[in-house]
Formats: C-alpha cells, sequence, structure tokens
C-alpha cells in the first residue's frame, strides 16, 4: 500500500483505504479499481491523496489482512470522527465564555463506545500524518477512542467508560489559555513557558467544573501529566494516588503523541513506539496497563517498509498476531543483478516466524 497524490495514480490501482470528501461523505470504498475516469473524478472533486495499492501485489491478500488491522482514525467511523473533533473544537473555544452542551458531549462518547463495543479485537496501529493545526481537536478524538479501547480491555463498567470518554476528549480544554507561540514552539522551553504549559491541567480542571462536567471526568484533565513513578506534574503524584482513568489517559496521550509528527519532533515509527512504550512502562505509565495495552499494539503494520539483519529491504504483507516481530514480508530482487534477468517473478515472501536466522533490524 502507498499514500500517492492523486495525479500519480496509474489507472488499475485499487483503493486501499477509503476516500472521504472534506465533509466526510464517502467517496470511494476500500477495493474499487480506479479507472482515468474515476482518477480525474477525484482530481475534480479536490481529492489530493488516496491510499492505495497495485493488483500485482496480491490486493486481496493484502486487503483482507489490512481490514483486521484498521488504524485508529479507521476504527470509529469518519462522520463520528468528524463530529467529535468539531465538538471538541466548539467546547475549547467557549468553554470559558457560554458553558457547554454536556448532552452534546455525552451524545457522541456513546456513541464512539457503541461503535467500539461493536468491534471485537480492535488492533492499533499508527493514525496517518496530521496538520499541526488541526492537531490539538485530532489529538483529543485519538485520546478518546485510544482510551476507550484501553477501558473496555479493562472491562471498566459503563459508567467509567462514559467518564473516561468523557475526560480523554477534554483533557487537553486548559491549552486554550496557553499563548499560540509557546504551544508551537519548535525549540525547547524557558522555565517560565514550562510553566505555563503546566498549568494547562489545572486550568482544564477548574474549567470542565465550572461548565458541569463531573468530577472523575475533570480529575483526568488535572492529572494526565502525572507519571506512575511520581516524575510528572503537576502534583507529583506516584503509583495507585494518581486515579485509574488518568493513568489510562496519560499512556493514550503519549501513544498517540509519538506516533505522530509534532511542531518540535517527528513522529516514530511503530516499532519505536512499541519499545518506548515497554521501556516507559513502571515509570511513566502503569506497568499493569502498558502491559495489556502493548497487546493491542500492531508492530509492523501491513505496508511498514523494513530492513533485514542482511540488509535486505522489505515489505510487511502479512501481520502476524501470535508473533508481532516476526511478519511475512515481501523482498523484491534486484532487477540490476544480471542473475535475475528474465525472472518473471521479481519478489519473494518470506515467513520470518519460519526462519531462525532473519529479523526486522529497522523501519523505513
Ligand atoms: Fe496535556
Amino acid at each position: 500500500m502507498q499514500k500517492v497524490t492523486i495525479n500519480d495514480i496509474i489507472p488499475g490501482a485499487v483503493v486501499a483505504k477509503p476516500i472521504y470528501n472534506e465533509r466526510g461523505i464517502l467517496l470511494v470504498p476500500t477495493g474499487i479499481i480506479l479507472d482515468e475516469k474515476g482518477i480525474n473524478k477525484l482530481a475534480e472533486l479536490d481529492i489530493r491523496e488516496a491510499f492505495i495499492l497495485y493488483p500485482e501485489q496480491d490486493t486481496s491478500k493484502i486487503l483482507k489482512q489490512y481490514a483486521k488491522s484498521p488504524h485508529v482514525d479507521e476504527i470509529i467511523y469518519h462522520r463520528t470522527r468528524v463530529k467529535a473533533q468539531k465538538l471538541t473544537k466548539k467546547v475549547m473555544q467557549t468553554i470559558g465564555q457560554k458553558g457547554v452542551n454536556i448532552d452534546k458531549i455525552s451524545d457522541i462518547i456513546d456513541e464512539i463506545l457503541s461503535q467500539l463495543l461493536s468491534s471485537d479485537n480492535i488492533i492499533l496501529t499508527l493514525s496517518r500524518i496530521r496538520t499541526i493545526d488541526d492537531y490539538t481537536y485530532e489529538h483529543s478524538v485519538n485520546v478518546c477512542v485510544v482510551s476507550l479501547v484501553i477501558g473496555i480491555d479493562l472491562n471498566l463498567p459503563p459508567e467509567d467508560l462514559k467518564q473516561l470518554g468523557t475526560g480523554a476528549l477534554l483533557h487537553d480544554v486548559g491549552k486554550i489559555s496557553i499563548s499560540e507561540d509557546v504551544l508551537n514552539k519548535p525549540s525547547s522551553l524557558t522555565e517560565n513557558e514550562f510553566n505555563e504549559v503546566k498549568a494547562h491541567t489545572v486550568i482544564g480542571y477548574q474549567m470542565l467544573l465550572d461548565a458541569g462536567i463531573s468530577q472523575e471526568a475533570a480529575m483526568i484533565a488535572l492529572c494526565h501529566h502525572e507519571r506512575y513513578d511520581g516524575s510528572g506534574y503537576n502534583r507529583n503524584l506516584a503509583g495507585e494516588e494518581i486515579p485509574l482513568l488518568s493513568r489510562i489517559v496519560t499512556l493514550a496521550d503519549s501513544y498517540d503523541a509519538m506516533s505522530n509528527d509534532r511542531v518540535y519532533k517527528k513522529k516514530l515509527s511503530p516499532d519505536v513506539v512499541y519499545k518506548e512504550i515497554a521501556r516507559l512502562s513502571g515509570r511513566h505509565f502503569d506497568y499493569t496497563i502498558s502491559e495489556r495495552f502493548l497487546r493491542r499494539i500492531d508492530l509492523y503494520p501491513v505496508g511498514t517498509g523494513v530492513v533485514l539483519n542482511t540488509n535486505h529491504k522489505g515489505v510487511v504483507v502479512f501481520a502476524n498476531k501470535l508473533l508481532p516481530q516476526s511478519p511475512v514480508i515481501r523482498v523484491f530482487r534486484d532487477g540490476t543483478n544480471p542473475k535475475n534477468a528474465g525472472k518473471s517473478i521479481n519478489y519473494v515472501d518470506i515467513d520470518l516466524s519460519k526462519t531462525k536466522y532473519l529479523f526486522i533490524k529497522g523501519t523505513f
């Protein structure tokens, strides 16, 4: 699978991820083969990019696998995501002045929850790159979805899930108190600037309480930067002193931040995110929560470019649920090597779980 600009699509390409217009209306579902007319139509509709596959890459298998492994931004309906994002934006823009519509927040959490509860065995892969402008709103919705996936996995009762979803969606509401310059500063912050950033937790907490949000949900805004080992802010709480719902959101927040480009740092590849969460388990994150969470991360999602210990490069074509570090990869033959001249098949699929000598040493 590759992400290409519409003008670069060659007729015959298969749509690998649904194409939506700006308003969230589905234009082309997964699996449709695009002809010249279709490509031109998409360009006319101002669609700039699409995820596509070419049939020689054995589309049916890849699509089947891909369907089992949705991105964070696909495990809820696109229209729900758009609605949740718009609502978060509205709440963040108006919370200080005219309060918030609690019923609308409650409805959107119910909508997200019902979609998550109806799909079993959700596996998370990294979400797509986002623009900085939309970052806070998209991030909020992702943190909400990921937190609820963790909450469902932990068998939390429905009322706790509701509070978790509400608090996760609005955890960064206090960020409206941070000046744009500080929020988007690409270099390190001064002490004063860092204090301004830290204050978003306390300010957000108060704003949510003033707006009539429950104490439990508001606590998430207050405690989402506390760390399990006590090294976080604002109150240096540690371990179980930090409310369970906040411990969940801390992990979801870091996971989503690591997986996406920010002004001050590039996103990390899935395997690095995985290792980083494992490394911080018991330090920043509650050990039990992160251990369960790691079981739900697709380490090498289909389409990831990988480098083997032999320096051969390949692309993941099947994820291995039981041995996530050993997927099936497709290695392309070197076309410039005379030994390969005239060969009709120019790639070989290797199941890394069946070989002792090959392993992935990095991604590209
Ligand atoms: Fe935050």
